[in-house]
């Protein structure tokens, strides 16, 4: 049979040119952006991926009934992607029924599909016969998925008629960017089944020409070969017929690999008619593992009578150490990433199948790597723990603490004499220490962490366990986020804080855990200690934090040592007396004061613009000052009226942060050019020349009192963009930048302060020298003690500011000043302003007469 649909479709040959085109046309950055990816990996031109044949045979489909095909004909070279009727398709991963996919026996793959991160993975290639699955076949071919959902293979011939390669069109398909797992796959090394068959072992004859024949083993997994309790190996060079139990023993063609060379793929041989490999010849994975032993991942031969050989090994004495443990479990722990936030599930699987984890024993690295990866989890649910209640948080917590306890339970390994095994992850320290029946201390070393340390008779609770016991100690650096400090429930209404990391002691792999003494632990506060606090030491049970059967035994400012007579997950909570919260009183003066506060601004502001003053005077300063101000203390009372509604949406509190902050400095600012414009205004005074120059118009005022403001907003926002957006929606007062507001109004407070001395000194001079227009010189006066006294109430309370911090006298101080700005301002300028006093007169009789109102004197 001929294949004449295979085109050759090398597709990395057109790729250049699109990109060339795409990247000519400069305004498609884009597109250009997108392509990329592909560049890169078109680059590589080995990439099966982009270097395939296409086989598009629709009677290749797992639907088709009729059969006849063959694939041995086909001279296969290279990878393969497969299409019917156009669809893109792949090659079943389960076992497809007879007579299909257009052969009698259907080829397809064991092991499941890769995914994108895999890279290229082998997997045995299967042919089901009708009673097995996997009967004929198991010869390996080269899987790879490729970005785009759809995977090549790299096809190698069948080794019998009639069978061809399966193709379907199903969904199996693991969309490369819906879910990556991350695959811890166990090392083989530590979860191998035993196989102690004492007939296999080289020497031995079979007593009859034909016995023993391993095609009715049902293989699975790694195998480590033991003969009576000896560590042994499959020999790797010729081995007679007739011996090893069986007629034809089986032994790997071309020899053991190292630690070093990892798993390695050999050829299963079996001797006839001279032939050292005249049957066999199908592969099987072999690994030298640490401790001198090797272990084979076992296939069923395709024949009787013949089984594996097996040789004991010489290379040590370890056999007699080592029990052969028969572990079977297999740790594949997977998490989908696509899990991240919200979603407890993935965490919850995770731990679900940790719990089914039946390994007794683990190395070391396999238990640090599903830590990682549970710690990484739980992150994101602490992360997200607004949203979860604290019911579901303390289960969750008790949960990872199970699933830690069981994992670090299983590097108990046992020991004559004693041992320990420690790690440290990022989020967990942990700590374990064996005795044996040979244990020499009297007293084990206390184990420590980095913040934490416990004491335990572990000797005398050996004692009562034939000798033997171990204890596993851990420190959680992230766990009070999960089993916060709130969840000790106390009498009291009290703060609670956590003061040390949550640890937990254990006594694994011990039957008899009832402690001789009393464990202590030590813990190093991770806060700063409040002597007024009381300290707890508290356990975990199941949802609270509780006391009973811990005490504090001493403590200083540092360290706490807590007595527990039981062992658990512990941890050190300080309590402090809850400040009252914020009076309703408070607020309610603060609501009052603002909005007196803001009818003054008005009606100053309202004055100002409909009266005329007299000339000379110019108020455009003042005006803005009241602008400025107003519509701050407006838009602050909004905000913090609305500020449930306005918090959710951090961009709008940013942009208030900002225009609030812009609105108080531009009144700062404002308030400087005045006093700069009293000060030209008395300067002019003592010249002789009393012509007055407007040395400033007010536009180029305008322009100055704003975009002075307006740059110290941007350059605060370029320099630091989170500063803005508190909780009050106000700039963040810590790391600083609070001093982007403060620093300007010092420094202006600091400039008027100076101009004001010097103002005055002027005055006094010109009074002392000039008799002349006494009564321009009066205003002047009154002028200046006003305006010094705007600056007095507008700059001080700021600076009062400084000093609240927990001071409710100072607090409330700050609020009536702050907020009575404008009450001040209108009492000054307008009230007591004999002219405008006057106006206000006439303006009063004008509306009680019904006339029209006339303020314009
Ligand atoms: C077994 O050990 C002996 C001596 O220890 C050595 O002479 C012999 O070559 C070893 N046999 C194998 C198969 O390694
Ligand atoms: C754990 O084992 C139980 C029963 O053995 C099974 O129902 C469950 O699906 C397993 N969980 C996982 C995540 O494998
Ligand atoms: C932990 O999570 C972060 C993202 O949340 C991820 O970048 C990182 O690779 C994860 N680490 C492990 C070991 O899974
Ligand atoms: C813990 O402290 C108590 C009181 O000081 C002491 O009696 C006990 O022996 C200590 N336990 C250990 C294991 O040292
Ligand atoms: C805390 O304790 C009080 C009684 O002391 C009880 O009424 C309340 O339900 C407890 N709260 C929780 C969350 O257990
Ligand atoms: C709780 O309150 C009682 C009396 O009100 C007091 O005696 C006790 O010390 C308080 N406990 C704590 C931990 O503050
Ligand atoms: C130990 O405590 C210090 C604070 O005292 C803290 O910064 C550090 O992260 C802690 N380390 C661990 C591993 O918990
Ligand atoms: C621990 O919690 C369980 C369930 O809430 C409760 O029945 C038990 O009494 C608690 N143990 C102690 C010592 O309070
Ligand atoms: C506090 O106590 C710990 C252990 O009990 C000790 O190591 C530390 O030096 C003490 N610190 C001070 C300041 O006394």
């Amino acid at each position: 049979m001929t294949m004449t649909d295979i085109i050759l479709h090398k597709r990395f040959l057109k790729a250049p040119s699109t990109i060339s085109v795409i990247m000519q046309d400069s305004t498609l950055i884009l597109a250009f952006l997108m392509v990329t990816p592909v560049m890169s990996t078109a680059a590589n031109l080995t990439d099966p991926c982009y270097n395939y044949t296409v086989l598009s045979d629709s009677w290749r489909s797992v639907n088709n009934t009729n059969n006849g095909y063959c694939d041995n004909s086909v001279s296969w070279s290279g990878w393969y992607r497969l299409f019917i009727n156009g669809l893109s398709a792949h090659i079943p991963d389960t076992c497809v029924a007879v007579f299909r996919c257009g052969t009698s026996y259907p080829l397809w793959i064991r092991g499941g599909h890769p995914t994108v991160q895999d890279g290229v993975v082998t997997r045995d290639v299967c042919g089901n016969t009708g009673g097995f699955c996997c009967y004929y076949g198991s010869y390996p071919i080269g899987v790879k998925a490729c970005p785009g959902d759809y995977y090549v293979y790299e096809l190698r011939s069948p080794t019998f008629c009639n069978s061809a390669y399966c193709a379907d069109v199903g969904s199996v398909i693991i969309s490369s960017t819906a879910a990556t797992p991350v695959i811890i796959t166990p090392d083989p090394c530590y979860t191998y089944t035993v196989l102690d068959d004492p007939w296999r072992a080289d020497s031995s004859q079979p007593s009859k020409p034909v016995t023993k024949c391993d095609t009715s083993v049902s293989w699975s997994g790694w195998y480590r070969l033991f003969i009576n309790g000896l560590n042994a190996h499959i020999p790797d060079t010729c081995v007679e017929q007739y011996s090893c139990g069986t007629e034809i023993a089986l032994w790997i063609h071309g020899g053991h690999p190292t630690v070093e060379d990892g798993v390695v793929t050999r050829d299963v041989c079996g001797y006839a008619g001279g032939y050292c490999c005249f049957y066999g010849s199908f592969p099987i994975r072999v690994k030298a593992c640490p401790r001198n032993y090797y272990i084979y991942e076992l296939l069923r031969p395709y024949f009787c009578t013949s089984a594996y050989c097996a040789v004991v090994s010489n290379m040590s004495s370890i056999s007699t150490t080592v029990t052969p443990q028969t572990s079977s479990a297999v740790i594949n722990i997977t998490l989908q990433e696509g899990c991240s936030n919200q979603s407890s599930g993935c965490l919850k699987n995770l731990l679900e199948q940790i719990e089914n984890i039946t390994a007794q024993e683990l190395p070391l690295n396999t238990v640090t790597d599903i830590l990682t990866v549970v710690f990484n989890a739980s992150e994101k649910i602490s992360v997200s723990s607004s949203s979860a209640s604290p019911a579901q948080l303390a289960s969750y917590g008790t949960k990872v603490l199970k699933s830690s306890e069981k994992l670090i339970s299983t590097l108990v390994k046992p020991t004559e004499t004693s041992a320990n095994v420690s790690f440290t992850l990022a989020a967990v320290e942990g700590k374990v220490f064996m005795v044996g029946p040979q244990v020499t201390l009297d007293k084990i070393p206390q184990l420590d962490t980095t913040n934490s340390s416990v004491d335990i008779d572990l000797i005398g609770i050996a004692k009562n366990n034939n000798d033997r016991s171990a204890v596993a100690f851990m420190s959680y650096t992230t766990m009070e986020n999960l089993l916060k400090a709130d969840f000790f429930n106390t009498t009291n209404d009290t703060i609670k804080t956590m003061m040390s990391t949550v640890i937990s002691a254990t006594l694994p792999k011990t039957s008899n855990t009832a402690l001789t003494k009393a464990v202590n632990f030590t813990f190093r506060h991770i806060r700063e200690f409040e002597p007024s606090g009381s300290l707890s030491c508290v356990y975990w049970n199941i949802s609270e934090w509780i006391v009973d059967g811990c005490s504090v035994l001493n403590s200083n400012s540092s360290h706490t040592v807590c007595s527990c007579v039981h062992l658990s997950t512990f941890a050190l909570i300080m309590q402090t007396s809850s400040s009252p919260p914020p009076s309703d009183l408070l607020e309610l003066l603060g609501l009052v004061c603002v909005i007196v506060g803001l009818v003054f601004f008005s009606l100053a502001l309202l004055s100002f613009a409909l009266c005329q003053w007299s000339p000379g005077v110019n108020n455009v300063a003042r005006i803005n000052i009241c602008i400025s101000l107003l519509s701050a203390h407006l838009l602050f009372l909004l905000t913090q009226q609305f500020l449930s509604l306005i918090r959710p949406q951090q961009v709008l509190c940013v942009a208030i942060a900002g225009l609030l902050h812009f609105l108080f400095l531009s009144a700062f600012v404002w308030m400087f050019i005045e006093a700069v414009l009293l000060f030209i205004c008395v300067k002019n005074l003592s010249q002789i020349s009393s012509k007055k120059r407007e040395v400033l118009s007010s536009g180029f005022l305008c322009v100055i009192g704003y975009v002075l403001a307006m740059v110290v907003v941007c350059v605060s926002i370029g320099l630091v963009p989170e500063g803005y957006g508190s909780e009050h929606c106000w700039i963040k007062t810590d790391e600083g930048f609070i001093w982007s507001f403060l620093g300007p109004v010092c420094v202006i407070l600091a400039l008027n302060l100076i101009l004001f001395f010097k103002i005055v000194i002027t005055l006094n001079s010109t009074l002392k020298n000039l008799n002349a227009e006494v009564s321009q010189m009066k205003q002047t006066k009154v002028m200046v003690f006003k305006t010094l006294g705007q600056f007095v109430v507008l700059g001080c309370p700021w600076i009062l500011g400084f000093f609240t911090n927990g001071s409710e006298v100072l607090e409330i101080v700050f609020l009536i000043f702050n907020s009575q700005q404008g009450t001040f301002i209108f009492l000054i300028y307008c009230l007591l302003n004999n002219e405008i006093r006057q106006q206000y007169k006439n303006c009063f009789t004008c509306l009680c007469s019904g006339h029209s109102i006339k303020c314009n004197k």
